[in-house]
């Protein structure tokens, strides 16, 4: 992991992170080898550091370990009722922080079907959603009300090493579903990273509260696999469309093939300056590679990608 000037606040303060999952470690890591300090909460602790916060069963931290907080992130989707793990356990509580930033994933999930067109900040959210769109809209809104420093990420698919397509065709699990006109925004991890560090670095009110963080390069997933299949050297998986696959999966995967939609995240590149150290698949399944190569894929998460 290559080391960056932390911003001085995250230097000086104290980054809680609800949900060390993913997106979580990876940015713990990055902050803590450079010298800042990070409390991480999981439902499971792994480690004896790890803070245990379980809306299912109600267990929080101590709050005298909370009370210093400056800096929140929150990675913990909605849970199956809709509401947001982190605000049910710890609204109350959190209002009495010293908050200077609270970092908020949510999903672009909540732009809805735009028919393949690129949508933005500004794009109009459907008039109604259903399922987990509407509870991250309805969470959203529960953020905003509390009146904190608050800045909310929505994110398209994440991938990065450990969760990407290069696993399913080494193990020959891959499917080369296509359905035409078909694309799908993505991220790589360490965008997220950066883009959350690149913000931390601007005063705090030049933080659009709002902000996609996406590669500049919509594409279908076929098109990824391919590539993956070229870095690798393996034969592409045989071919199905999207109309014949569509029987065999399950809820989740059906809902992410039902919308279809090109994000924009030009507010982070152009606007605020941020320059994407993957700004497509190509070069993001390249670090992957290299990195798994190195390290092997990251034992958190082996997961493939979403889509
Ligand atoms: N995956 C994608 O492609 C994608 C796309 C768009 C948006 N997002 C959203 O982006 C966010 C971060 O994603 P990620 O991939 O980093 O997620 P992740 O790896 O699944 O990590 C989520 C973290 O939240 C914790 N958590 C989940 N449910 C919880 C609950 N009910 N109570 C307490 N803690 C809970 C988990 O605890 P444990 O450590 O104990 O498991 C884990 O640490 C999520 O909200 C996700 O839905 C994901």
């Amino acid at each position: 992991m290559a080391a960056v000037n932390l911003p001085s606040e995250l230097a000086r303060g104290r980054l809680l992170i609800v949900g060390g999952g993913y997106c979580g470690s990876r940015l713990a890591r990055q902050v803590r080898a450079d010298g800042g300090t990070v409390q991480l909460t999981h439902r499971q602790p792994r480690d004896t550091d790890d803070l245990v916060l379980d809306d299912s069963t109600g267990q929080r931290p101590d709050p005298a370990r909370l009370a210093a907080t400056t800096h929140l992130l929150v990675t913990a989707a909605p849970a199956a009722d809709g509401l947001d793990p982190a605000l049910r356990l710890l609204e109350t509580e959190l209002v009495r922080w010293p908050l200077r930033w609270v970092g908020v994933l949510s999903s672009t999930g909540v732009y809805g079907d735009s028919g393949g067109a690129w949508v933005d900040e500004d794009t109009p959210l459907p008039a109604a959603s259903a399922g987990r769109s509407a509870s991250r809209r309805r969470c959203e809104d529960h953020w905003r009300s509390l009146g904190v420093p608050l800045q909310i990420l929505r994110l398209p698919g994440i991938y990065g090493p450990g969760r990407n397509p290069l696993a399913g065709l080494r193990r020959g699990e891959a499917r080369l579903v296509h359905k035409p006109g078909q694309v799908f925004s993505r991220v790589h991890v360490d965008d997220i990273v950066g883009a959350i560090l690149h913000n931390l670095e601007r005063p705090a009110a030049h933080r659009p509260p709002l902000l996609n963080v996406a590669d500049r390069r919509p594409a279908p997933s076929s098109e990824v696999l391919g590539f993956a299949a070229h870095l690798l050297g393996v034969p592409l998986p045989s071919f199905q469309w999207y109309a014949e696959a569509e029987a065999g999966m399950g809820p989740m995967a059906r809902s992410f093939w039902q919308d279809n939609r090109r994000v924009s995240s030009r507010r982070l590149t152009d606007d605020l300056g941020y320059r994407l150290r993957y700004p497509t698949f190509r070069e993001g399944l390249r670090g992957c590679l290299r990195e798994e190569e190195r390290q092997g894929p990251d034992p958190a998460d082996r997961r493939p990608a979403d889509h």
